[in-house]
């Protein structure tokens, strides 16, 4: 879909979306076009309960007097108290009333309301959320389907937002849709099937960011092996797919400064391994590789849009099967910090792999702080929902910067606890540890608690993500299927507290 700006001008064909603020006001367009049209407006509003509150919306298909050949109002509330998440759902939502009913075109007429205003936003600002909203809609995944009927297929192929300061708004969406460009690439990764993206293609899929100026090393079994990294090695050793660390590097910042660091694991698929899960929902296990997915995702929208900041991504891609050569329960395994796992159940994988990720980017990168990403427990969603991803972590600061983002994004998070009464649960009778805590109590905690023994004395923090990072609800700005949760999240927390 192509996303334009342009003067704020009525279009010669498509859709004309324009806007009444609270108490039925119309905005300046909307007077325009409600007197060409003979009052068409007005009286649609008369004909209905549209009075201009947040979220209302008024369609009038065909109006006489003027060339756009539908027009759909749009209720703003209180104009300056609007968000930039409110005007990105605005975009968003204009976009789904016309996407595939066959219009081709859509113009959004946003009048200088000084929309945004309280959030410290310029006409143009509000103007470029809006589009971007309009995009973060769009995304579709459809390269599979070969049989889709044309009503189906999108017709909007254009949107143009018309605003007052159209060099502004413009300046302000390339950096926007370089974040939009990262999300899509996380939605994409996360809905790609298992037989499809594996660990060795996924790792592909993450050296083409050497395009935009990442530089990205490929760790294989051989090279892991000498790391020592058994925790990591033991989950992918009954498949027959190579497992494979990834490290992604992103310097925009001077050589001295010192990097931050995100981590992801990538489950491409989780069997459960001989711990094997039933075969109920097993094929949404092709998106337990959604923590590396957001990492990758992030890595893309950082580069893309040219972040002043030194940051590390390392991604632990592994498939977790059962096969005659693969781990048992009851195995025990060294990690590479030297420290010795008792694996009562192989299904607690992503812990194992995060174990020597966590490791091996702390001991190498000494970074500023560690936050990892994880679709690792099912118990998250039975604690939060699917509204609040799970967070972890043993730094108030970085907890707090990170909720303050999460708020502002759309992508909040909740945070949990940590101690040593969980702690303590997942202690072993012959190793260092165990990978499950004592029953189902619990279940989020005692596997922070597992990771926390892995990240030594760095600021750290652990996002479950197992409850959001796929969707079975549309939302807005996500259809259904992979949410690309989490880029926008590190993406902000990174520009608002550790770019330059
Ligand atoms: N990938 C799963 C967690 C998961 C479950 C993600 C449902 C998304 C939806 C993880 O590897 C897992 O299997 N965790 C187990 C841990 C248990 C064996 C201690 C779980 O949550 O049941
Ligand atoms: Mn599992
Ligand atoms: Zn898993």
């Amino acid at each position: 879909m192509k996303i334009a700006f342009s003067n704020l001008s009525l279009p010669k064909s498509g859709a004309l979306v324009v806007a009444a603020t609270k108490g039925s006001k119309l905005t300046p367009t909307a007077q325009a076009v409600d007197k060409a049209t003979g009052g068409a407006i007005k009286r649609a509003m008369a004909a209905s309960r549209f009075d201009g509150k947040k979220g209302q919306w008024l369609e009038i298909l065909g109006p006489s007097g003027i060339d756009a050949d539908r027009v759909l109002v749009c209720g703003l509330g209180n104009a300056a108290e609007m968000s930039a998440k409110g005007l990105q759902n605005l975009g968003a939502q204009a976009v789904g009333k016309v996407l595939t009913n066959g219009t081709k075109a859509m113009t959004v007429a946003m009048d200088p309301l000084k929309a945004g205003r309280k959030q410290g936003m310029a006409d143009g600002e509000a103007a470029a959320e809006v589009a971007y909203g309009a995009g973060l809609s769009s995304y579709r995944f459809d390269k599979y389907r070969t049989k889709q009927n044309p009503e189906q297929k999108p017709s909007l192929t254009a949107v143009t937002v018309a605003t007052d300061d159209a060099s502004g708004a413009r300046r302000r969406f390339r950096t926007l849709d370089k974040i939009r460009q990262g999300v899509f690439l996380t939605r994409d990764l996360v809905s790609e099937p298992a037989n499809v993206l594996n660990p060795v293609t996924l790792a592909a899929r993450c050296k083409e960011l050497t395009k935009l100026g990442v530089k990205v090393e490929v760790l294989n079994e051989q090279r892991m092996h000498r790391l020592g990294m058994g925790a990591l090695l033991g989950v992918g050793q009954g498949s027959d797919i190579e497992s494979q660390l990834v490290v992604m590097q992103w310097q925009g910042a001077a050589k001295s400064k010192t990097p931050v660091a995100f981590v992801g694991k990538g489950v491409t698929f989780d069997t459960g391994g001989i711990s094997l899960k039933p075969a109920g929902g097993m094929e949404d296990m092709k998106w337990d590789m959604g923590g590396a997915g957001a990492v990758i995702g992030l890595m893309k929208a950082l580069a893309g849009r040219k972040a002043k900041a030194n940051v590390i991504g390392v991604v632990g891609l592994v498939e977790n099967m059962p096969s005659g050569g693969a781990q048992r329960p009851g195995d025990v395994v060294t990690s590479m910090s030297g420290q010795t796992i008792e694996v009562i159940n192989t299904d607690a994988e992503g812990r194992l792999v995060l174990a020597d990720a966590l490791w091996y980017t702390q001991d190498r990168f000494k970074p500023k702080f560690m936050i990892n990403l994880a679709t690792l427990t099912g118990a998250i969603i039975v604690a939060l929902g699917h509204e609040y991803a799970g967070m972890f972590s043993n730094d108030d600061m970085l907890s707090e910067r990170l909720s303050a983002a999460g708020e502002a994004e759309g992508e909040p998070v909740w945070r949990m606890p940590l101690g040593d009464a969980y702690d303590k649960q997942i202690n072993s009778v012959i190793a260092d540890m165990k990978n499950v805590g004592a029953g189902r109590a619990g279940g989020s905690i005692t596997a922070a608690a597992f990771l926390q023994r892995y990240v030594n004395d760095t600021p750290w923090a652990h996002l479950d993500i197992a409850n959001v990072a796929w969707s079975s609800k549309a939302k807005p700005t996500a259809p259904k299927g992979g949410t690309g949760y989490g880029v926008r999240l590190l993406n902000r927390l990174v520009s608002d507290h550790y770019e330059n």
